[in-house]
């Protein structure tokens, strides 16, 4: 990376994703010799000067970096600076002498000032490429349902094209995201059991024991489907299912992953009960600390109907998955900080070891990152019995390559691979695939679980016959 035009504007410089994801990342690149843009601004409201808001990032690094090192810090404060304005195109139109030459305009914005900000560079004539390539960060959420995310397409369409558009899902910049179809395409042994003749289920979780964490405002309008599974659950079941591209190539990736969201059966509207499941936690206890349930929590009306827990099935029809239940959960104030994506395959013939012997393919992403084969041998002794094994690989040491999501993403913006970031038409297709329940959950109550527990018992009800949901944690 050694274009030494290159700028970086992070709208929003002044709030939380700022301080606590996209300067860490960009403090820990420029660390490793990875980040060379020749200027950062940030951009906000608020009338700060430049003092002020390098302070303001400095504080936070010392918090979010554990390695913060004062001297890497005080040489790419130099390329730092702070602009305050609002989102008028004639206050978007003073950035044009800053920036020259390739750029990237970030929006850590609330997702109701997207569109506005997105139109209004392109109308202050940023979007041009005359001088260096143009590129666009947008953060989840990509709309509130299928209706806004198309709006907001269209909204974006005159000014920015889809190759200058980079939607951020921190998921895909996760390494076990990524190892889903490294290990899938790099083992022969894969590919014949991958299909509907072998695989019995698949379960695709992410349990969280936190709370609200101060962001009451935006989670109280969202829930746990918009804010988890619409985006970050829907593109890792899209990497589980999707057909093998020919080549590591973005627009390939794209395309086999948009196919198999088509392919989604969609949820009938009379039916949602059948295949979905809200969830809202009351209180109860997290490590042995009493918590508050959800409608106690400062800010939330005592009459909330958001759900903080989620639980979809779907069917995919097509050739590969026909017949084969999906199941993606994720949930707040739950018994673990636990997510894995699983894999079950089909038992064998029950005569030979008896009933319900079946393997699991476990991508564990929490609490530590690791692939397990759960199987069965001999059970040492003189009878011909049989023992469950975990053939157990730890996808990294601690420390061992350890960078964030951010980290890997804003490189990807940086040299213009979109390969993990969602295009347009995935967006999409998420959202015809939620939006049947988003709508029949409109205005009624969730069923309330308690905080630090499995989530809501009703999740039960989605289970296939035979199947049931795994345990969050050992
Ligand atoms: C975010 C959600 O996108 O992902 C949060 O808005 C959630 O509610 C978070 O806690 C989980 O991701 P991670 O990487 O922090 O575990």
């Amino acid at each position: 990376m050694d274009d030494k035009k290159m700028s970086v504007v992070i709208f929003g410089a002044t709030g939380d994703l700022t301080r606590r994801l996209l300067f860490p990342a960009i403090y820990r690149l420029y660390a490793h010799g990875e980040w060379v843009p020749t200027r950062v601004i940030g951009y906000a409201m608020e009338d700060w000067s430049q003092e002020k808001f390098c302070g303001h990032i400095e504080e936070n690094l010392k918090n979010f970096v554990a390695e913060f090192d004062p001297a890497v810090w005080g040489k790419l404060k130099q390329f730092v600076s702070y602009q305050s304005g609002d989102l008028q195109v004639k206050s978007l139109a003073r950035l044009k002498s800053q920036v020259q030459g390739p750029a990237v305009f970030y929006l850590g914005l609330p997702p109701q000032l997207f569109s506005q900000a997105a139109s209004g560079l392109g109308q202050a004539g940023l979007n041009e490429e005359a001088s260096g390539w143009r590129r666009l960060v947008i953060e989840k959420p990509f709309g509130w349902d299928f209706d806004s995310a198309e709006a907001l397409g269209k909204a974006l369409e005159p000014w920015w094209k889809e190759d200058q558009i980079f939607r951020i899902d921190h998921f895909l910049g996760k390494d076990t995201a990524q190892n889903v179809l490294v290990f899938r395409f790099v083992n022969r042994l894969m590919e014949s059991v991958w299909n509907g003749a072998h695989i019995a289920q698949v379960q695709i979780t992410y349990a969280e024991t936190l709370g609200l964490e101060g962001r009451w405002q935006y989670y109280d309008k969202a829930g746990a489907l918009r804010d988890m599974l619409q985006n970050h659950l829907i593109q890792l079941f899209a990497l589980v299912a999707m057909e093998p591209p020919s080549e590591w190539d973005s627009t390939d990736l794209h395309n086999h992953k948009a196919e198999v969201l088509r392919s989604v059966r969609q949820i009938p509207e009379g039916k949602v009960g059948e295949f979905a499941v809200a969830g809202q936690y009351g209180p109860g206890s997290i490590q042995d600390a009493a918590v508050p349930g959800y409608v106690e929590e400062g800010g939330i009306a005592s009459a909330s109907h958001t759900e903080t827990f989620a639980a979809l099935k779907f069917y995919v029809d097509n050739w590969r998955w026909h017949g084969v239940p999906f199941y993606l959960r994720s949930g707040k104030r739950m018994a673990a900080d636990y997510a894995e994506i699983a894999v079950q395959l089909k038992p064998v013939p029950p005569k030979l070891f008896g009933e319900g012997l079946a393997d699991w393919l476990v991508f564990r992403m929490k609490p530590d990152e690791a692939i397990d084969l759960v199987m069965w041998a001999k059970k040492p002794g003189l009878e011909q019995e049989t023992k469950q094994v975990i053939l157990s690989a730890p996808y990294k040491k601690a420390g061992e390559n350890d960078y964030s999501a951010y980290e890997q993403l804003l490189l990807d913006v940086l040299k213009g691979d979109q390969s993990a970031f969602p295009r347009f038409d995935e967006v999409e297709q998420a959202w015809k695939i939620v939006d049947p329940v988003l709508k029949a959950w409109a205005g009624r109550a969730p069923e309330v679980y308690a905080a630090g527990t499995q989530g809501p018992e009703g999740q039960e009800r989605l289970m296939d016959p035979g199947l049931s949901w795994r345990p969050l944690g050992d």
